[in-house]
């Protein structure tokens, strides 16, 4: 069910529980089963090419096999861009006096916490966009846990990426009025992310702020409709890869809690690397006993979530052919 009704699947996990592997496996899987499918690495320490046994895939559309495309998302490059076209428009609107005053303000922003990961969050939204439109399925493979929580608190990312920008707008005198516009007390969307992107915020600004303006805007509208994607049940659906050990355990209780309170869509646990009945030996066995005490635990621990177990591989998956298998797992896993 998983596949076919939602839109939206993004995969999240503890460091090296198994996110990127099982990312592909359900894009190979949803495939070939006929969905035209993006795989989008959204972590940093990009790993789509590894996982596919080929070359770098970068930020552009790659074809990964039939039906199948992926991408390797660079939030430094979105950081460059968008400071560039920022200072760009801010200095056709200025005095050259004031064109350091610019660049130093780019310098401070693009230093600013918060800024590539407000950047990726920027990227992802435009994937989404873009995505939905071309493709029947987008899978996103996250970085570790803290960082897509964090990537996820999305009216704090939203905030803190255009407010600085705003404030360092406000630096350059230049620019006065389009913050006039602004204050709080005008009530415009720009102070309020969430507030009615119909609203007309630029209405009676001159030329220049109108520029600048009508590009911070055009943002936070596109976060905003994000928000509304990802907050979506029908569109978006979370999956959190976990293993059957104490601290992934521990770990994903608590994302659990956090994509609760957030009401983002968790839509079930894959727990990954289960030892396959088929493994003997008096090590294994004693291995087993304790991995049954960890699959009680996340039984109990997450008694209302739907779970899907995926078993240990003898190596490990790499290329097509081995994610193929590792699809036809899923299958019986119960997607
Ligand atoms: N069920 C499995 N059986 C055997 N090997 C596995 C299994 N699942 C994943 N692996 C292997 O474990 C390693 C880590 O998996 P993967 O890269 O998918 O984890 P990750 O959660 O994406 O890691 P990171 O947090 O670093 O991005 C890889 O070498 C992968 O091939
Ligand atoms: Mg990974």
């Amino acid at each position: 069910m998983l596949l076919t009704g939602q839109r939206v699947l993004l995969i999240g996990g503890k460091g090296g529980v198994g996110k990127t592997t099982v990312s592909s496996a359900l894009a190979v899987l949803a495939s070939q089963r006929g969905q035209k499918v993006l795989l989008v690495s959204t972590d940093p320490a990009h790993s789509l090419a590894d996982a596919f046994g080929r070359a770098p895939i970068g930020d552009r559309i790659a074809r990964l096999a039939p039906n199948l495309d992926g991408l390797e998302l660079d939030p430094d490059r979105e950081v460059e861009q968008h400071l560039a076209k920022v200072s760009a428009q801010l200095k056709r609107f200025t005095r050259p006096e004031m064109f350091a005053e610019i660049e130093r303000q780019m310098r401070l922003t693009r230093q600013s916490p918060g800024a590539q990961e407000a950047a990726m969050l920027e990227r992802i939204a435009q994937t989404i966009e873009l995505g939905l439109s071309d493709y029947d399925l987008l899978i996103f493979d996250t970085a570790p846990t803290g960082h897509t929580l964090r990537l996820l608190s999305l009216p704090e990312a939203m905030a803190a990426w255009t407010q600085g920008l705003l404030q360092a707008n406000q630096r350059a005198q230049k620019l006065g009025d389009v913050l006039d516009h602004l204050t709080p007390k005008a009530g415009r969307d720009l102070d309020n992310p969430l507030g009615d992107p119909k609203e007309h915020a630029t209405a009676g600004m001159d030329e220049r702020s109108k520029a600048i303006t009508e590009t911070l805007l055009a943002r936070q509208r596109l976060l905003q409709r994000t928000r509304e994607v990802l907050l979506d049940h029908k569109l978006t659906a979370l999956l959190f890869v976990l293993t059957p050990e104490k601290l992934p355990i521990l770990e994903t209780a608590r994302a659990v809690t956090s994509l609760q309170q957030e009401k983002l869509p968790l839509a079930g646990l894959v727990v990954n690397r289960v030892l396959p009945d088929s493994a003997d030996g008096d090590f294994l066995a004693k291995r087993r006993e304790q991995e049954q005490q960890h699959l009680a635990h996340i039984a109990s621990e997450f008694a209302k979530l739907p779970r899907y177990q995926l078993p240990l591989q003898a190596t490990d998956i790499q290329g097509l052919e081995a994610l193929q298998q590792m699809s036809a797992l899923l299958t019986e896993a119960g997607f």
